[in-house]
């Protein structure tokens, strides 16, 4: 008996004592503007040169290249204050309001890259897939009797959402093909490669059989970080330690209905990127593949949520009709 219980006393205390270690080592989940400290005047609101998001989130890339260090991704919000669909020019701005209406939900994607790495030495591809996973994370609920999920605060890591089995084919495949040899075109290579020989285990990826989705691929090479001569409008940094640097490297834009459900599932839909860094130098290292899965996350005041079990909606209301209120706010200032 104390032959056995000796050598496991000891090892329950070195699993204690290593425990740090292993939490540091599990997918990190996703934080949104409570964690980032954005300004808040009710909902969320964060400007990041010249670009105003309702929301934003970051999650750690899992495993990433030690001489790189440690990689964010952040995903930013914005719900443009017109209908009509930009490119168009605007659209109709004259028929405004109907709950009916669509509005551009434009989803910006930046690297957090540690303060002293080099940008432009990065070298590697990203694939946004825009279509969100079938699945929802489901923690936090409604509340702790409710087994309805907060979907603005929902938080979570891939595995949550997406098969496993998808998560390694997809990472092995993008490990797998050859940036090396593809001169100067190593993401048109791995664009390609998914989307002639999508991985049969992920054909449920985005629901419905459809496979991959609409994704896109970027190249995270010749990015450059936000400067502090383009960061002046900004008011907000969302990422952490905030001493990393933000870089811009994709973003989508998708028509959606302006109403409470169209901005919960525009705001808040999970988007996994694939990415992959490879070596600027020479072919001395192997690509590394990761997926991490991003949202929007917002933590609500649970005591302003008044008991009404109608899942986000003063918060979400709020965050719609921010523009005009911040605009009253500011004509009442003017006439007082
Ligand atoms: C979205 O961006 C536009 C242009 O930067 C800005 O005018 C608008 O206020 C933003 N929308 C929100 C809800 O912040
Ligand atoms: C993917 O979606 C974007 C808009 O978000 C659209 O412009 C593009 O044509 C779509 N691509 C495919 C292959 O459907
Ligand atoms: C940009 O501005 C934000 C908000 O003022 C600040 O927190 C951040 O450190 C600045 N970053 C750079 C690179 O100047
Ligand atoms: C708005 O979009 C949501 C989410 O896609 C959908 O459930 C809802 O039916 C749409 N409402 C209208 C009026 O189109
Ligand atoms: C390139 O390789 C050399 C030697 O292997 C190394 O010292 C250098 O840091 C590498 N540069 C980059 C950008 O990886
Ligand atoms: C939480 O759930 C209980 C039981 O379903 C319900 O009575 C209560 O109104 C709910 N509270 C909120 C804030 O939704």
């Amino acid at each position: 008996m104390m032959i056995h219980s000796k050598p496991t006393a000891r090892i329950l205390l070195s699993l204690a004592l290593s425990l740090p270690t292993l939490a540091d080592n599990t997918p990190p989940k996703i934080a949104g503007c409570t964690a980032l400290d954005c300004p808040n005047d009710g909902w969320d609101s964060c400007t990041v040169a010249d670009e105003t998001y309702v929301g934003v989130g970051v999650s750690r890339i899992a495993d990433t290249p030690t001489a790189l260090g440690d990689i964010s991704l952040v995903k930013g919000v914005n719900i443009s204050s017109s209908p009509g669909d930009p490119r168009n020019g605007g659209g109709d701005g004259g028929s405004d309001h109907g709950a009916d209406e669509s509005r551009p939900y434009r989803s910006v994607y930046y690297l957090g890259t540690p303060e002293n790495l080099d940008v432009s030495s990065l070298s590697g591809c990203a694939v946004v897939f825009n279509d969100p996973p079938t699945e929802q994370f489901d923690t936090p609920k409604v509340n702790r009797s409710s087994v309805n999920t907060d979907i603005q605060a929902s938080t979570g890591t891939c595995p949550d959402v997406i098969e496993q089995s998808c998560i390694d084919a997809l990472t092995r495949q993008a490990r797998g093909v050859d940036y090396q040899s593809s001169s100067g075109n190593a993401c048109s290579s791995l664009e390609r490669d998914l989307r002639d020989n999508a991985p049969k285990e992920c054909s449920d990826l985005t629901g419905a059989g459809d496979g991959l989705g609409n994704f896109t691929v970027v190249s995270l090479g010749g990015l450059s970080a936000i400067s502090s001569s383009q960061n002046s409008s900004s008011d907000c940094w969302p990422v952490l330690p905030k001493s990393d640097n933000l870089v811009l490297f994709a973003e989508d834009t998708v028509m959606g209905n302006y109403t409470n459900e169209g901005n919960l599932a525009e705001v808040y839909k999970i988007t996994p990127i694939l990415t992959v860094f490879t070596s600027a130098n020479s072919s001395n290292d192997d690509p590394s593949a990761q997926l991490t899965c991003l949202k929007v996350v917002t933590t609500q005041n649970t005591e302003d949520a008044e008991g009404t079990g109608e899942d986000a909606a003063p918060l979400s209301t709020a965050s719609m009709v921010g523009v005009s209120v911040a605009t009253f706010v500011a004509v009442m200032f003017t006439l007082l």
